[in-house]
Protein backbone atom coordinates (compact mmCIF):
# COMPACT_ATOMS: atom_id res chain seq x y z
CA UNK A 1 0.00 0.00 0.00
CA UNK A 2 0.92 3.49 -0.92
CA UNK A 3 1.18 6.77 1.19
CA UNK A 4 -2.34 8.22 0.41
CA UNK A 5 -3.17 11.92 -0.43
CA UNK A 6 -5.87 13.43 1.88
CA UNK A 7 -5.87 17.08 1.09
CA UNK A 8 -3.01 18.52 -1.26
CA UNK A 9 0.31 18.35 0.09
CA UNK A 10 -0.92 16.15 3.16
CA UNK A 11 -0.48 12.24 3.19
CA UNK A 12 -1.95 9.78 5.19
CA UNK A 13 1.44 7.25 5.82
CA UNK A 14 0.38 5.33 8.40
CA UNK A 15 0.14 1.19 8.45
CA UNK A 16 -2.50 -1.96 7.95
CA UNK A 17 -2.65 -4.05 10.90
CA UNK A 18 -4.45 -6.95 8.99
CA UNK A 19 -3.58 -9.99 11.58
CA UNK A 20 -4.49 -8.15 14.70
CA UNK A 21 -7.25 -10.08 17.00
CA UNK A 22 -7.10 -8.83 20.36
CA UNK A 23 -5.94 -5.46 21.58
CA UNK A 24 -5.08 -5.03 25.13
CA UNK A 25 -8.23 -7.65 25.48
CA UNK A 26 -10.26 -5.65 23.12
CA UNK A 27 -11.25 -8.27 19.99
CA UNK A 28 -10.51 -6.40 17.48
CA UNK A 29 -12.16 -8.82 14.86
CA UNK A 30 -11.46 -6.56 11.67
CA UNK A 31 -7.55 -5.92 12.36
CA UNK A 32 -6.97 -1.86 12.85
CA UNK A 33 -4.87 0.45 11.77
CA UNK A 34 -2.44 2.78 12.54
CA UNK A 35 -2.43 6.10 11.12
CA UNK A 36 0.25 8.61 10.77
CA UNK A 37 -0.09 12.03 8.69
CA UNK A 38 2.50 13.72 6.88
CA UNK A 39 1.90 17.68 6.11
CA UNK A 40 4.77 18.99 3.15
CA UNK A 41 4.57 22.65 3.51
CA UNK A 42 7.66 25.31 4.18
CA UNK A 43 8.54 22.89 7.00
CA UNK A 44 7.57 18.91 6.71
CA UNK A 45 5.79 17.67 9.60
CA UNK A 46 4.61 13.90 10.76
CA UNK A 47 2.01 13.62 13.04
CA UNK A 48 2.65 10.80 15.10
CA UNK A 49 3.97 7.70 13.95
CA UNK A 50 3.01 3.76 14.20
CA UNK A 51 3.62 0.85 16.11
CA UNK A 52 6.58 -0.31 16.13
CA UNK A 53 6.96 -3.79 14.46
CA UNK A 54 5.29 -1.72 11.14
CA UNK A 55 7.88 0.89 11.42
CA UNK A 56 9.48 0.17 7.79
CA UNK A 57 5.81 0.06 6.57
CA UNK A 58 5.38 3.59 7.17
CA UNK A 59 8.66 4.74 6.36
CA UNK A 60 8.55 3.66 2.63
CA UNK A 61 5.67 5.48 2.36
CA UNK A 62 7.70 8.84 3.90
CA UNK A 63 10.28 8.03 1.20
CA UNK A 64 8.10 7.76 -1.85
CA UNK A 65 7.61 11.43 -1.14
CA UNK A 66 10.72 13.08 0.66
CA UNK A 67 13.92 12.20 2.47
CA UNK A 68 13.23 11.68 6.00
CA UNK A 69 15.89 13.57 7.62
CA UNK A 70 14.23 16.74 5.99
CA UNK A 71 11.05 16.56 8.52
CA UNK A 72 10.97 19.57 10.57
CA UNK A 73 8.74 18.52 13.51
CA UNK A 74 6.75 15.40 14.38
CA UNK A 75 4.11 15.87 16.42
CA UNK A 76 2.97 13.15 19.14
CA UNK A 77 -0.68 13.69 19.79
CA UNK A 78 -0.61 10.84 21.98
CA UNK A 79 2.13 8.49 24.42
CA UNK A 80 0.64 5.09 23.45
CA UNK A 81 3.11 3.10 22.14
CA UNK A 82 0.60 2.29 19.17
CA UNK A 83 1.75 5.37 18.10
CA UNK A 84 4.46 6.59 19.46
CA UNK A 85 6.38 2.97 19.33
CA UNK A 86 8.36 4.30 16.47
CA UNK A 87 9.11 7.84 17.48
CA UNK A 88 12.80 7.03 18.46
CA UNK A 89 13.66 5.03 14.96
CA UNK A 90 11.42 8.69 13.28
CA UNK A 91 13.83 10.91 15.18
CA UNK A 92 17.50 9.19 14.73
CA UNK A 93 16.60 9.64 10.63
CA UNK A 94 14.86 13.18 11.16
CA UNK A 95 18.17 14.27 13.55
CA UNK A 96 16.65 17.98 13.12
CA UNK A 97 13.53 17.29 13.74
CA UNK A 98 11.40 19.02 16.89
CA UNK A 99 9.18 16.85 18.66
CA UNK A 100 6.07 18.30 20.31
CA UNK A 101 3.65 17.06 22.65
CA UNK A 102 1.39 18.03 25.09
CA UNK A 103 3.27 18.72 28.71
CA UNK A 104 1.85 15.58 30.25
CA UNK A 105 3.26 13.64 26.81
CA UNK A 106 6.46 14.98 27.60
CA UNK A 107 6.51 12.99 30.91
CA UNK A 108 5.09 10.37 29.36
CA UNK A 109 7.21 10.32 26.67
CA UNK A 110 10.87 10.77 28.69
CA UNK A 111 9.33 7.57 30.25
CA UNK A 112 8.81 5.73 27.39
CA UNK A 113 11.93 6.44 25.85
CA UNK A 114 14.59 7.15 27.68
CA UNK A 115 16.50 8.50 24.85
CA UNK A 116 14.28 11.14 23.40
CA UNK A 117 15.34 14.22 24.52
CA UNK A 118 14.22 17.17 22.68
CA UNK A 119 10.74 17.63 23.34
CA UNK A 120 8.31 21.54 22.62
CA UNK A 121 5.50 20.68 24.98
CA UNK A 122 2.22 23.05 23.93
CA UNK A 123 -0.90 23.94 25.54
CA UNK A 124 -4.46 24.29 24.35
CA UNK A 125 -4.55 27.12 21.45
CA UNK A 126 -0.78 27.08 20.77
CA UNK A 127 -0.15 27.05 17.39
CA UNK A 128 2.83 26.49 15.04
CA UNK A 129 3.56 28.20 11.63
CA UNK A 130 4.45 25.68 8.85
CA UNK A 131 4.52 28.20 6.01
CA UNK A 132 0.85 28.69 4.42
CA UNK A 133 -0.48 26.57 7.15
CA UNK A 134 -0.35 26.45 10.77
CA UNK A 135 -0.60 23.51 13.30
CA UNK A 136 -3.23 24.42 16.60
CA UNK A 137 -3.25 22.40 19.42
CA UNK A 138 -6.03 21.21 22.08
CA UNK A 139 -5.28 19.63 24.56
CA UNK A 140 -7.87 16.45 25.19
CA UNK A 141 -7.23 15.08 28.69
CA UNK A 142 -8.13 11.95 29.38
CA UNK A 143 -9.54 11.19 25.66
CA UNK A 144 -8.21 8.68 26.73
CA UNK A 145 -4.99 9.13 28.64
CA UNK A 146 -3.92 12.39 30.13
CA UNK A 147 -1.63 13.37 27.47
CA UNK A 148 -3.99 13.24 24.26
CA UNK A 149 -4.29 16.24 22.41
CA UNK A 150 -5.55 17.37 18.79
CA UNK A 151 -3.99 18.68 16.25
CA UNK A 152 -5.87 21.03 13.84
CA UNK A 153 -4.90 22.51 10.88
CA UNK A 154 -7.33 25.42 10.11
CA UNK A 155 -6.23 26.29 6.51
CA UNK A 156 -7.61 23.12 5.69
CA UNK A 157 -10.41 22.45 7.98
CA UNK A 158 -8.37 19.17 9.02
CA UNK A 159 -8.61 17.99 12.51
CA UNK A 160 -6.17 14.81 13.38
CA UNK A 161 -7.59 13.96 16.98
CA UNK A 162 -5.71 10.88 17.76
CA UNK A 163 -8.02 8.09 19.47
CA UNK A 164 -10.64 10.00 19.31
CA UNK A 165 -13.46 9.23 16.85
CA UNK A 166 -10.94 6.00 15.78
CA UNK A 167 -12.19 2.68 14.96
CA UNK A 168 -10.35 -0.78 14.33
CA UNK A 169 -10.68 -1.72 11.07
CA UNK A 170 -7.98 -2.86 8.70
CA UNK A 171 -8.93 -2.43 4.99
CA UNK A 172 -7.49 -0.82 1.75
CA UNK A 173 -10.12 2.25 1.66
CA UNK A 174 -8.98 5.22 3.11
CA UNK A 175 -11.89 6.89 3.75
CA UNK A 176 -15.31 6.33 5.20
CA UNK A 177 -17.26 6.67 2.06
CA UNK A 178 -15.72 3.13 1.08
CA UNK A 179 -16.92 1.27 4.13
CA UNK A 180 -20.57 0.62 4.49
CA UNK A 181 -21.88 2.88 7.43
CA UNK A 182 -23.07 0.22 9.51
CA UNK A 183 -19.81 -1.54 9.64
CA UNK A 184 -18.58 1.44 10.21
CA UNK A 185 -20.69 2.60 12.68
CA UNK A 186 -20.54 -0.45 14.71
CA UNK A 187 -16.97 -0.71 15.23
CA UNK A 188 -17.37 3.06 15.83
CA UNK A 189 -19.42 2.54 18.55
CA UNK A 190 -17.46 -0.65 20.18
CA UNK A 191 -14.18 1.63 20.07
CA UNK A 192 -16.24 3.93 21.98
CA UNK A 193 -17.67 1.40 24.36
CA UNK A 194 -14.91 0.13 25.04
CA UNK A 195 -12.05 3.18 25.19
CA UNK A 196 -13.95 6.13 25.34
CA UNK A 197 -16.62 5.61 27.40
CA UNK A 198 -15.28 6.24 30.95
CA UNK A 199 -14.45 9.81 29.31
CA UNK A 200 -17.29 10.87 28.26
CA UNK A 201 -17.56 14.23 30.54
CA UNK A 202 -14.44 15.28 28.76
CA UNK A 203 -15.81 13.98 25.50
CA UNK A 204 -18.22 16.86 25.82
CA UNK A 205 -15.39 19.39 26.46
CA UNK A 206 -13.76 18.67 23.69
CA UNK A 207 -17.31 18.30 21.05
CA UNK A 208 -17.69 21.90 22.30
CA UNK A 209 -14.45 23.42 21.58
CA UNK A 210 -15.16 21.62 17.97
CA UNK A 211 -17.96 23.67 18.02
CA UNK A 212 -16.13 26.58 17.18
CA UNK A 213 -13.76 25.13 14.32
CA UNK A 214 -14.50 24.57 10.53
CA UNK A 215 -14.21 20.98 9.86
CA UNK A 216 -14.11 19.03 6.70
CA UNK A 217 -11.75 16.02 7.63
CA UNK A 218 -11.11 13.94 10.81
CA UNK A 219 -8.10 11.95 10.70
CA UNK A 220 -8.25 9.80 13.64
CA UNK A 221 -5.44 7.30 14.46
CA UNK A 222 -7.08 4.40 13.72
CA UNK A 223 -9.50 3.32 11.35
CA UNK A 224 -11.25 5.12 7.86
CA UNK A 225 -10.44 9.15 8.13
CA UNK A 226 -14.26 10.74 8.17
CA UNK A 227 -15.14 13.37 5.49
CA UNK A 228 -18.55 12.07 4.05
CA UNK A 229 -19.99 10.90 7.40
CA UNK A 230 -19.10 14.02 9.63
CA UNK A 231 -22.18 15.04 10.45
CA UNK A 232 -23.35 11.07 11.61
CA UNK A 233 -20.14 10.37 13.42
CA UNK A 234 -20.42 13.69 15.26
CA UNK A 235 -23.64 13.31 16.30
CA UNK A 236 -23.12 9.65 17.77
CA UNK A 237 -20.03 10.82 19.91
CA UNK A 238 -22.90 13.47 21.07
CA UNK A 239 -25.22 10.89 21.58
CA UNK A 240 -22.70 8.13 23.30
CA UNK A 241 -20.90 11.19 25.20
CA UNK A 242 -24.38 12.20 26.71
CA UNK A 243 -24.69 8.39 27.72
CA UNK A 244 -28.23 8.69 25.83
CA UNK A 245 -29.43 5.57 24.79
CA UNK A 246 -32.08 3.31 23.36
CA UNK A 247 -35.15 1.63 24.64
CA UNK A 248 -33.71 -1.80 24.32
CA UNK A 249 -32.24 -4.61 27.03
CA UNK A 250 -29.63 -6.77 27.04
CA UNK A 251 -29.42 -9.85 29.36
CA UNK A 252 -25.63 -10.84 30.09
CA UNK A 253 -25.39 -13.98 31.93
CA UNK A 254 -22.98 -17.00 32.08
CA UNK A 255 -24.38 -20.66 33.65
CA UNK A 256 -22.71 -23.84 34.83
CA UNK A 257 -25.80 -26.17 34.84
CA UNK A 258 -28.26 -24.26 33.02
CA UNK A 259 -30.54 -22.42 35.92
CA UNK A 260 -29.49 -18.81 35.43
CA UNK A 261 -30.08 -19.38 31.60
CA UNK A 262 -33.54 -20.92 31.97
CA UNK A 263 -33.82 -17.14 33.86
CA UNK A 264 -32.36 -15.27 31.24
CA UNK A 265 -34.73 -17.24 28.93
CA UNK A 266 -37.85 -16.06 31.09
CA UNK A 267 -36.99 -12.85 31.75
CA UNK A 268 -35.95 -12.75 27.84
CA UNK A 269 -40.21 -13.59 27.38
CA UNK A 270 -40.86 -11.54 29.49
CA UNK A 271 -39.61 -8.70 27.64
CA UNK A 272 -40.33 -9.84 23.86
CA UNK A 273 -43.73 -9.79 25.28
CA UNK A 274 -43.77 -6.21 26.45
CA UNK A 275 -42.35 -5.17 23.21
CA UNK A 276 -39.17 -4.14 23.82
CA UNK A 277 -36.15 -5.61 21.75
CA UNK A 278 -33.87 -7.60 23.79
CA UNK A 279 -30.09 -9.03 23.32
CA UNK A 280 -29.67 -12.17 24.44
CA UNK A 281 -25.41 -12.67 25.32
CA UNK A 282 -23.53 -15.78 27.07
CA UNK A 283 -20.66 -14.50 28.15
CA UNK A 284 -19.17 -18.51 27.29
CA UNK A 285 -19.74 -17.25 23.36
CA UNK A 286 -19.24 -13.52 23.37
CA UNK A 287 -16.44 -11.33 24.15
CA UNK A 288 -16.65 -8.91 26.72
CA UNK A 289 -15.69 -6.07 24.39
CA UNK A 290 -18.97 -6.83 22.29
CA UNK A 291 -20.81 -6.89 25.36
CA UNK A 292 -19.86 -3.68 26.00
CA UNK A 293 -21.22 -2.45 22.41
CA UNK A 294 -24.59 -3.94 23.73
CA UNK A 295 -24.19 -1.85 26.99
CA UNK A 296 -23.71 1.12 25.82
CA UNK A 297 -26.93 2.00 23.46
CA UNK A 298 -29.15 -0.29 26.03
CA UNK A 299 -31.52 1.37 28.55
CA UNK A 300 -31.72 -1.93 30.44
CA UNK A 301 -29.04 -4.03 31.52
CA UNK A 302 -29.79 -7.26 33.20
CA UNK A 303 -26.80 -9.41 34.57
CA UNK A 304 -27.28 -13.03 35.65
CA UNK A 305 -24.58 -15.36 37.19
CA UNK A 306 -24.92 -18.52 39.13
CA UNK A 307 -23.03 -18.80 42.71
CA UNK A 308 -19.37 -20.07 42.34
CA UNK A 309 -17.64 -20.19 45.46
CA UNK A 310 -19.29 -17.91 47.52
CA UNK A 311 -19.18 -15.12 44.17
CA UNK A 312 -20.44 -14.64 40.90
CA UNK A 313 -18.53 -17.35 38.36
CA UNK A 314 -15.23 -15.74 36.72
CA UNK A 315 -16.83 -15.15 33.31
CA UNK A 316 -19.30 -12.39 35.11
CA UNK A 317 -16.66 -11.04 37.53
CA UNK A 318 -14.42 -10.58 34.58
CA UNK A 319 -16.94 -8.76 32.84
CA UNK A 320 -18.45 -7.04 36.03
CA UNK A 321 -14.92 -5.48 36.64
CA UNK A 322 -14.83 -4.45 33.03
CA UNK A 323 -17.80 -2.68 33.37
CA UNK A 324 -17.66 -0.91 36.08
CA UNK A 325 -14.24 0.12 34.85
CA UNK A 326 -16.02 2.08 31.19
CA UNK A 327 -18.54 3.47 34.41
CA UNK A 328 -22.27 3.12 31.79
CA UNK A 329 -24.25 5.88 33.77
CA UNK A 330 -27.96 6.13 34.11
CA UNK A 331 -29.08 2.64 33.02
CA UNK A 332 -32.00 0.45 34.49
CA UNK A 333 -30.74 -2.54 36.02
CA UNK A 334 -31.57 -5.99 37.38
CA UNK A 335 -29.59 -8.85 38.72
CA UNK A 336 -30.58 -12.54 38.60
CA UNK A 337 -28.89 -16.23 38.86
CA UNK A 338 -29.00 -19.54 40.85
CA UNK A 339 -27.45 -20.44 43.94
CA UNK A 340 -26.67 -23.56 46.17
CA UNK A 341 -26.24 -21.97 49.72
CA UNK A 342 -24.81 -18.60 49.99
CA UNK A 343 -26.02 -16.97 46.84
CA UNK A 344 -23.56 -14.52 46.34
CA UNK A 345 -23.26 -14.13 42.84
CA UNK A 346 -26.16 -12.16 42.16
CA UNK A 347 -25.28 -10.26 44.82
CA UNK A 348 -22.46 -9.02 43.50
CA UNK A 349 -24.24 -8.04 40.34
CA UNK A 350 -26.12 -5.76 42.35
CA UNK A 351 -23.18 -4.19 44.26
CA UNK A 352 -21.74 -3.12 40.86
CA UNK A 353 -25.29 -1.64 39.12
CA UNK A 354 -25.71 0.02 42.63
CA UNK A 355 -22.11 1.74 42.10
CA UNK A 356 -22.53 2.56 38.81
CA UNK A 357 -25.30 4.50 40.18
CA UNK A 358 -27.71 2.87 38.35
CA UNK A 359 -31.67 2.61 38.60
CA UNK A 360 -32.89 -0.90 39.67
CA UNK A 361 -36.34 -0.78 39.59
CA UNK A 362 -36.94 -4.73 39.96
CA UNK A 363 -35.41 -6.95 42.87
CA UNK A 364 -32.91 -8.86 42.33
CA UNK A 365 -34.02 -12.81 41.66
CA UNK A 366 -31.73 -15.40 43.28
CA UNK A 367 -33.65 -18.75 42.75
CA UNK A 368 -32.18 -22.09 45.20
CA UNK A 369 -30.96 -24.66 42.55
CA UNK A 370 -32.95 -25.13 39.51
CA UNK A 371 -36.09 -22.86 39.17
CA UNK A 372 -39.88 -24.32 38.94
CA UNK A 373 -42.17 -23.58 36.73
CA UNK A 374 -43.66 -20.85 39.05
CA UNK A 375 -40.20 -18.86 39.74
CA UNK A 376 -40.00 -18.78 35.88
CA UNK A 377 -43.03 -17.37 35.63
CA UNK A 378 -42.83 -14.86 37.99
CA UNK A 379 -39.04 -14.12 35.88
CA UNK A 380 -41.16 -13.52 32.98
CA UNK A 381 -43.77 -11.53 34.91
CA UNK A 382 -40.71 -9.05 35.77
CA UNK A 383 -39.51 -8.91 32.47
CA UNK A 384 -42.94 -7.36 31.42
CA UNK A 385 -42.45 -5.73 34.26
CA UNK A 386 -39.38 -4.17 33.01
CA UNK A 387 -40.20 -3.93 29.40
CA UNK A 388 -43.00 -1.32 30.48
CA UNK A 389 -40.95 0.93 32.43
CA UNK A 390 -38.81 0.91 29.91
CA UNK A 391 -42.01 2.07 26.92
CA UNK A 392 -42.43 5.00 29.80
CA UNK A 393 -38.37 6.22 29.38
CA UNK A 394 -38.50 6.11 25.45
C1 LIG B 1 -17.91 -25.69 41.74
C2 LIG B 1 -19.19 -25.14 42.32
C3 LIG B 1 -19.12 -24.25 43.37
C4 LIG B 1 -20.29 -23.73 43.91
N1 LIG B 1 -20.20 -22.82 44.93
C5 LIG B 1 -21.33 -22.32 45.46
C6 LIG B 1 -21.28 -21.39 46.53
O1 LIG B 1 -20.21 -21.02 47.01
N2 LIG B 1 -22.44 -20.89 47.00
C7 LIG B 1 -23.63 -21.24 46.49
O2 LIG B 1 -24.65 -20.69 46.91
N3 LIG B 1 -23.73 -22.17 45.51
C8 LIG B 1 -22.61 -22.70 44.97
N4 LIG B 1 -22.69 -23.62 43.97
C9 LIG B 1 -24.02 -24.09 43.54
C10 LIG B 1 -24.50 -23.39 42.26
O3 LIG B 1 -24.64 -22.02 42.50
C11 LIG B 1 -25.83 -24.02 41.86
O4 LIG B 1 -25.56 -25.34 41.38
C12 LIG B 1 -26.60 -23.24 40.82
O5 LIG B 1 -27.90 -23.78 40.68
C13 LIG B 1 -25.89 -23.26 39.47
O6 LIG B 1 -26.56 -22.42 38.58
P1 LIG B 1 -26.39 -22.65 37.00
O7 LIG B 1 -27.18 -23.89 36.64
O8 LIG B 1 -26.90 -21.41 36.38
O9 LIG B 1 -24.94 -22.88 36.77
C14 LIG B 1 -21.53 -24.14 43.41
C15 LIG B 1 -21.58 -25.03 42.32
C16 LIG B 1 -20.42 -25.51 41.78
C17 LIG B 1 -20.52 -26.46 40.62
Amino acid sequence: MTAVELKSGIYWVGAVDWDLRNFHGYSTNRGTTYNAYLIMDEKTVLVDTVKRPFFDEMLEKIRELTDPSKIDIVVANHVEMDHSGSLPEVLALAPRAELVCSPQGERGLARHFKELRRFKAVRTGESIRIGRRSLVFHQMPMVHWPDSMATYIPEEALLLPNDAFGQHIASAARFDNCIEWGILREEAAKYYANIVLPYSEQVRNVLGALRGLKIDMIGPSHGVIWRSRLREILAEYEKWSSQRTDARAVIVYDTMWGSTEKIARALQKGLEESGAPVALRCLRSCHISDVMTDVLESRLVLVGSPTLNSGPMPTVAAFLSYMRGLRPAGRLGMAFGSCGWGGQGAGEVETVMKALGWELPEPAINVRWVPGPEELASAREAGRRLGARLKETA
